[in-house]
């Protein structure tokens, strides 16, 4: 049996609760001959309960939030919990986004935390590293990308790890236009397969689902979901537009 295909929506800071809601609605009318297809959209806090309701009897379609806290609950203004977020039916949680690490700061401590409090309360994960341009230029980005893997993976069994999905997102393609080749991801994948397989076993890599983020659009997305190693893609500023994320759902 072959991987799972999976297209993931990263909203980020975008749209209001009318947007919101035309969106879902043009995504689910656009992509209703996708059924094999994993479709998972990562809207803003405000908008998951509405974002699961909308999608509730919808097949192979996901709601995921873009964060979530690394304590359990209590007096952190502003936080939104795991347990929250699955009290409200939502299925994923977005963790180590670039933005999220190098916005606020986050550390392989603070993922780690975010990741077992989501595995705790039955939310799935996108777990997203990838590195910046000057570690590719340096020819680093190989050292990089195993570092970050094996920081944070390490702290979870391989029992654990089929409710975890990886997300290679190389900073400098991240809402830059600037998309890696197929042959640069496809290279990167294969060699991130082979870390996982040498962490936990050759069967839990093979069965793990990667994604490609970083300008992946409706013009690239075929190539590089043709990709042996690439299952799909974690897009950004393309699943704004419902015709756009249609299209790539339709690249495979
Ligand atoms: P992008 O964003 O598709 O706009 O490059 C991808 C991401 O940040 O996940």
């Amino acid at each position: 049996m072959g991987r799972k295909k999976i297209v993931a929506g990263n909203w980020k800071m975008n749209t209001n609760l009318d947007e919101a809601i035309s969106l879902i609605s043009d995504i689910k009318t656009g992509s209703n001959h996708s059924s094999q297809i994993e479709k998972i959209i990562f809207a803003p806090f405000p908008f998951l309960k509405t974002a699961v309701d909308n999608l509730a009897t919808e097949t192979n379609f996901f709601v995921g939030a873009q964060n979530c806290s690394e304590h359990i609950k209590g007096a952190y203004t502003g936080e939104v919990s795991a347990e929250m977020l699955s009290s409200i039916a939502c299925d994923f949680v977005l963790v180590g986004h670039s933005e999220r690490r190098t916005f606020f700061k986050e550390t392989d401590g603070q993922l780690i935390l975010k990741i077992q409090h989501a595995l705790n309360n039955n939310l799935k994960v996108i777990f997203c590293f990838g590195e910046h341009l000057e570690e590719r230029k340096h020819g680093q980005h190989f050292d990089t990308v195993k570092l970050q893997l094996e920081n944070v993976l390490k702290s979870f069994s391989e029992e654990q790890l089929k409710n975890i999905y990886l997300a290679y997102e190389p900073v400098w393609a991240i809402g830059t236009g600037e998309t890696a080749t197929p042959e640069q991801a496809q290279e990167m994948h294969a060699y991130i397969r082979r870390i996982v397989s040498h962490l936990f076993s050759e069967v839990t890599a093979q069965n793990l689902p990667i994604l490609y983020g970083g300008s992946c659009n409706a013009q690239n997305a075929s190539e590089l979901f043709s990709c042996a190693d690439v299952d799909g893609g974690l897009i950004g500023g393309a699943s704004l537009k419902a015709d756009d994320f249609c299209k790539i759902i339709s690249s495979f």
